[in-house]
């Protein structure tokens, strides 16, 4: 079946308020693998799988690459109907924000935290676009990549404090051979650079299998880690390991634990982050 494209909002309810399982996976478009690997993966939650293409301006500080975002409708478009996307939901900005937007999702402190320190108000953008296209869409599945950890928790939390009905299902980041997380912004990457940015996953490896090892000064575990990227020309942001359910510091029993980075390799700023247990 060839994949429908609509770019209102009222199009784009209309038709789906018959269907059956909506499964639905927001997207800025420059889909790579791990898009795709999102777009199968939705298949198997539910009967009509809906994608989205929309750079939203609002979670977008102006200091930010909002203008130069990569846009790649066309290519896009082939690859989502390749991975057999049912309907592409694909508003201008207009389309989105008829009036200017003046209501926001209030947000909880963590906005400010991690990468909502270096990227303000960025969080509050994502949650108020993603409450919006769950409007239009009213899916009853959600699918996110894990490689916006803190996106993902964010939304998961905010869609249960909420009572929105919609279950937010979490995809593996996809990673490239040598261990890179896929993103649209490797595009930005020298050669050369490309050659040294899997040293963040490398860097967070190490870090992960130090606590699994028993270790408990985090904060050296973090420091440490941080300084080895530097050394090699990155200038971080941050190492932190964290709670996974509320991005937390984490408390000495706490279980689940994330270990997250970002730092930025010339131009492009990378985020990778991995998930771990510490047997508690
Ligand atoms: O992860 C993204 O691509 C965006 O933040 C999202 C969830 C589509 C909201 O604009």
């Amino acid at each position: 079946m060839t994949m429908r494209i609509h770019a209102t909002p009222c199009e784009m309810r209309a038709i789906l308020k018959s269907r059956k399982r909506v499964v639905f996976v927001p997207t800025m478009g420059n889909l790579h693998v791990g898009h795709i690997a999102l777009m199968k993966q939705a298949r198997s939650h539910g009967d009509t799988v809906v994608a989205s293409i929309f750079v939203n301006p609002l979670q977008f500080g102006p200091n930010e690459d909002f203008n130069s975002y990569p846009r790649t409708f066309e290519e896009d478009c082939k690859k989502l109907n390749d991975a057999g996307v049912d309907f592409l939901f694909a508003p201008d900005n207009h389309d989105l924000y008829p009036e200017a937007q003046t209501y926001y999702v209030d947000l909880p402190g963590i906005q400010n935290q991690l990468e909502g320190r270096f990227r303000p108000s960025h969080f509050r953008g994502v949650a108020t676009v993603v409450l919006k296209l769950f409007n239009i869409v009213q899916p009853q599945v959600a699918l996110f990549g894990k490689k916006d950890y803190q996106q993902l928790m964010i939304l998961r939390n905010m869609t249960r404090q909420l009572a929105l009905p919609v279950e937010i299902v979490g995809n593996e980041t996809v990673r490239d051979d040598d261990g890179l997380a896929l993103s649209s912004r490797n595009a930005f990457l020298t050669p050369e650079e490309r050659a040294e940015a899997p040293r963040l996953h490398r860097v967070l490896e190490q870090v992960r299998d130090a606590v699994l090892r028993g270790e408990t000064a985090f904060s050296k575990l973090e420091r440490d880690a941080a300084a080895e990227l530097d050394q090699h020309g990155w200038k971080t942001d941050y190492i932190a390991i964290r709670q996974q359910s509320d991005l937390q510091i984490p408390e000495p029993d706490t279980a689940g634990l994330v270990v997250l980075g970002a730092s930025r390799l010339g131009i492009p700023r990378l985020i990778d982050n991995l998930e771990l247990r510490t047997g508690n």
